[in-house]
């Protein structure tokens, strides 16, 4: 039994995937019955690893092409990607897809859209490239009640912060040396400011917690703000600096979903996960934590996903085919999306956490006096305050909280800011 794919796209993933499903041996033997019908490109002049008849510049003649059962979505981008997958999906096509900024923008749309058509969307690739993860929460996690879902979900903010931390050296610099080695994209604005992160994390706290998200209540820091002294502070505290994607359960109607640079303890199972690499912690009740690890990105990682999709779709074609099961066909409630509502997202100021500051002071008697009082009055317990050196000619404290309110923090600084014994704010940053 045959099942035609049409591929959108024939980049870096595209190609991943072309190589998988044209070498099956030693793999799922459904792979056989994976049949690449075409492959949508935009210059057909190139050479390609497929046969130049298998290739179109016409993408729209691949969506709506009767003999296509499954549409593979990996060129990127918003449109038209975006228009490609609806299109597919009005002509009841599945679609598997690793565009994780269209899915995060448009999924309602396109979920929408393929639940009414009885055609699944799939995006494993789309978070943590070959990680597992998407679908261990559809499937193999449905028994929980999840609590939080943290990540490391970019590497190349993982790339930098490592290197950060191994050399010592400054963002900036260390930034334009991944761009030059091809870590960095020669535009790395999505993925150092955070925006890739608050992608990946509006999808697996969709998944998570079985509600849609709107992308723009997701808080989005990146890391460019992160200096190499507050790497070495970190490590002095007994942290290493990380990018995290966080969602979490505040309440039974309340999440917290954010992305911003935090201070991870040493012992914490994220902080020993380094380079390029991904892993997403997963806290749910009953199975406590469990974690996925590897690459993130890169062509082999991000196909091995894709086609898992691709074959997880065949495999339920096939039953049904073999049991003519009348139209429209019935989905798997777990594969398929079965939630229309939005979650609601707790601003940012309702967030208790812990943090950690670093002041550039006067040297002067009773600045660490007046620093703790004011945090005192706005109910910001310390956990410890350190006059660290002296900088600049001005002395330097270093603060850790306990666990505050993130709105009587913010309250707390902007008085500090107004102290005539202070100079600068040189960094916030959260702990975990
Ligand atoms: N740009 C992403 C990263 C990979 O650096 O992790 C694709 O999601």
């Amino acid at each position: 039994m045959a099942f035609k794919v049409g591929l959108l796209g024939l980049g870096t993933v595209g190609t991943g995937t072309v190589e998988i499903l044209r070498d099956p041996a030693q793999r799922h033997p459904l792979l056989q019955d994976i049949v690449i019908h075409k492959v949508g490109v935009r210059s057909i002049d190139k050479p390609r690893i497929v046969p130049a008849e298998l290739l179109t510049t016409d993408l729209e003649s691949i969506v709506s092409d009767p003999e296509i059962d499954i549409v593979i979505e990996v060129m990127g981008g918003l449109e038209p990607a975006r228009s490609l997958m609806l299109k597919a999906i009005a002509n009841k096509k599945h679609v598997v897809t690793a565009n994780k900024a269209a899915i995060a923008r448009f999924g309602d749309e396109i979920f929408t859209a393929a639940s009414k058509a009885g055609v699944y969307v799939l995006l494993e690739a789309a978070v943590g490239g070959g990680i597992p993860v998407i679908e261990p929460i559809k499937k193999s996690l449905c028994a929980n009640r999840i609590n939080a879902v943290t990540g490391i979900v970019n590497g190349t903010t993982n790339y930098i912060l490592t290197r950060m931390q191994l050399e010592g050296g400054d963002f900036t610099e260390i930034l334009s040396d991944a761009q030059k080695l091809g870590y960095a994209e020669a535009d790395p604005t999505a993925d150092v400011d955070g925006m890739d992160a608050a992608d990946k994390i509006a999808i697996l706290a969709s998944l998570a917690f079985g509600g849609r998200i709107k992308l723009p209540e997701v808080y989005c820091e990146g890391i460019r703000n992160v200096s190499a002294i507050e790497i070495v502070y970190a490590e002095k505290l007994g942290f290493v600096i990380k990018l995290l994607a966080i969602a979490k359960r505040k309440s039974s109607d309340e999440l917290e979903v954010r992305v911003h640079p935090t201070l991870v303890p040493k012992s914490h199972p994220l902080a020993s996960v380094n380079d390029v690499y991904n892993a997403i912690l997963i806290e749910g009740d009953p199975i406590g934590q469990v974690m996925f690890f590897g690459r993130g990105a890169g062509a082999g990682p991000t196909a091995s996903a894709v086609v898992a999709d691709v074959l997880n779709i065949a495999a339920l074609l096939k039953v049904e085919r073999a049991t003519q099961q009348s139209e429209p066909p019935t989905l798997d409630p777990l594969l398929a999306c079965s939630h229309q509502h939005y979650c609601t997202i707790a601003p940012m100021k309702d967030l208790s956490t812990r943090f950690y500051a670093r002041f550039l002071t006067r040297d002067d008697p009773g600045v660490i006096g007046k620093l703790g009082t004011c945090f005192g009055n706005h109910e910001v317990s310390l956990e410890s305050v350190v006059q660290v050196g002296i900088r600049d000619g001005a002395a330097e404290i270093v603060v850790v909280t306990h666990q505050v309110q993130e709105g009587n923090f913010r309250e707390a600084l902007n008085q500090i800011e107004q102290m005539n014994a202070i100079e600068k704010v040189a960094s916030v940053l959260r702990v975990l």
